[in-house]
């Protein structure tokens, strides 16, 4: 077969941060909008989307396997190389891997030029990183489902010295109040119930004098919309501002996910986190003031260069000390071109299995330790989508948990829960009354 010229259906697979999936999603419209139709089989597909992740080896090598795939199930499709790979490594990955389109997180708006230099036999390449130009670029939102993502704010400036993210997505940017409000407010009459405001420092994010903890104020009096949550926040934007929106916006969920990665003050400091532990717990405390029932979570990285045993046990004892609802954590990773991958003192690959077991069991105990503890709580549930079993229905409680009830509720409705029991990943619960929304 030959390769498909002017591709007719087209398929987008996001990899990474919640951020890829926004932007995954924004890819779709602006496809759909150029009249090719989605598809949600890759090897069916004229046109696929590979929307990349950077941000450890593993994620970066799933990319190449995936166009071995590709190659030997689809139909010889276009390949697009989106996302942060791309930004990465530019016309080196069209090189490597003979794809035809090479497009960078901030200039995916050029898509449908790309597409078409690619039908003409060219190689699709932009990684230029202009300011925000992509969003005015892009079509107006439609149909989304009751749980939707914004994004408020890109770039990171914070240059943690593990992290790819600075170099693939580039300097600290904020969209503008009134752009972020209309989009709100699309999404909302598109469908969502709850919107999640991203950003890879999304706590950054400030328009003149306005914080983040101002932008949830105004979204909160837009009708229609029952939740509103924020990701990734990074501990040294947490503004008094954002903190007192968590004891006034009942609209803003109880829930944080603030990322701490070491709790040992050599090791952040090596890591260039300009945070201690203590300024870190210091901030917990201002929040569990603001807002009580506050449900943390957090990062954590284990074997960054030169940590010793000592040092990795200081992590766990923060994690004793604060309590998470739930975590992510990571094995190190040395990326190229960051100054942790040049650091003395790598850690053995046994070394680094053996902390991330310890950590993960700490962080699955307390995980475990946060929903017994639920069990008897009565909440709003926001109905997701329908579960295996007859008549069962899957949702979100405030603290980000996964629930299942039998409920002739639909999704999007949202539904008063009593939490009856509750296992490591998700709870079950009763309903008691269906909330008009
Ligand atoms: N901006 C956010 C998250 C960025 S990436 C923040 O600052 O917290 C998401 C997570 O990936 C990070 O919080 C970190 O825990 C992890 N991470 C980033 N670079 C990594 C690396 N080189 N190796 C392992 N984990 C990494
Ligand atoms: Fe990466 Fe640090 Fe920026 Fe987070 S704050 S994106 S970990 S450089
Ligand atoms: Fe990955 Fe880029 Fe997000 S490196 S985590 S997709 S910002």
């Amino acid at each position: 077969m030959t390769k498909p010229t002017n591709p007719k259906t087209f398929h987008v697979k996001s990899f990474g941060c919640q951020m890829n999936v926004y932007d995954g999603e924004r890819m779709a419209e602006l496809m759909a909008a150029q009249g090719l139709t989605a598809t949600d089989d890759a090897n069916a597909a004229d046109l696929v989307v590979l929307n990349t992740c950077h941000i450890r080896e593993k994620a970066t090598e799933k990319v190449y396997s995936d166009i071995g795939r590709l190659r030997k199930h689809g139909k010889d499709p276009m390949i697009a190389v989106a996302g942060c790979v791309a930004q990465a490594e530019g016309v080196e990955i069209a090189h490597r891997a003979k794809v035809d389109i090479v497009v960078g997180p901030q200039a995916y708006h050029n898509l449908p030029d790309l597409v078409a230099k690619a039908s003409r036999g060219e190689l699709g390449l932009d990684t230029d990183m202009p300011v925000l130009s992509k969003f005015g670029a892009l079509p107006a939102r439609r149909k989304v489902g009751p749980t939707a993502f914004l994004t408020v704010q890109e770039g990171c400036d914070k240059f943690c010295t593990y992290c790819v993210v600075p170099y693939t997505r580039g300097a600290e940017i904020s969209r503008q109040w009134d752009a972020l409000v209309d989009e709100a407010k699309a999404l909302v009459d598109a469908g969502a119930k709850e919107i999640t405001l991203l950003g890879q420092n999304v706590n950054a994010w400030s328009d003149g004098d306005r914080d983040l903890g101002a932008l949830i104020r105004e979204l909160d009096r837009i009708p229609g919309l029952a939740r509103i949550r924020y990701t990734t926040s990074h501990p040294n934007d947490m503004t008094d501002g954002l903190i007192a929106a968590h004891r006034d916006v009942e609209k803003l969920m109880p829930f944080l996910h603030l990322p701490v990665q070491a709790g040992n003050d050599r090791i952040l400091k090596a890591m260039n986190r300009s945070h201690s532990r203590d300024s870190y717990l210091r901030i917990l405390d201002r929040v569990r003031t603001a807002r009580p029932d506050i449900a943390l979570s957090g990062d954590f990285i284990v074997g960054f260069p030169g940590e010793t045993e000592a040092e990795f046990a200081d992590t766990l004892s923060l994690i004793d000390e604060v309590g998470y609802a739930q975590a992510f954590s990571f094995k190190y990773s040395p990326r190229p071109g960051t100054p942790a991958a040049d650091m003395d003192g790598q850690i053995a690959p046994e070394v680094m299995d053996d902390r991330l077991q310890r950590l993960q069991a700490a962080l699955n105990r307390d995980q475990a330790a946060f929903n017994a503890a639920s069990v008897g709580r009565t909440c709003q549930v926001l109905i997701e989508r329908r579960g295996k079993l007859p008549g069962q229905m899957l949702g979100k409680s405030p603290w980000l948990q996964s629930i299942h009830l039998i409920t002739d509720a639909q999704v999007g409705d949202l539904v008063e829960v009593e939490i009856v029991s509750a296992g490591p990943n998700s709870l079950a619960g009763i309903e008691r009354v269906r909330v008009a929304a």
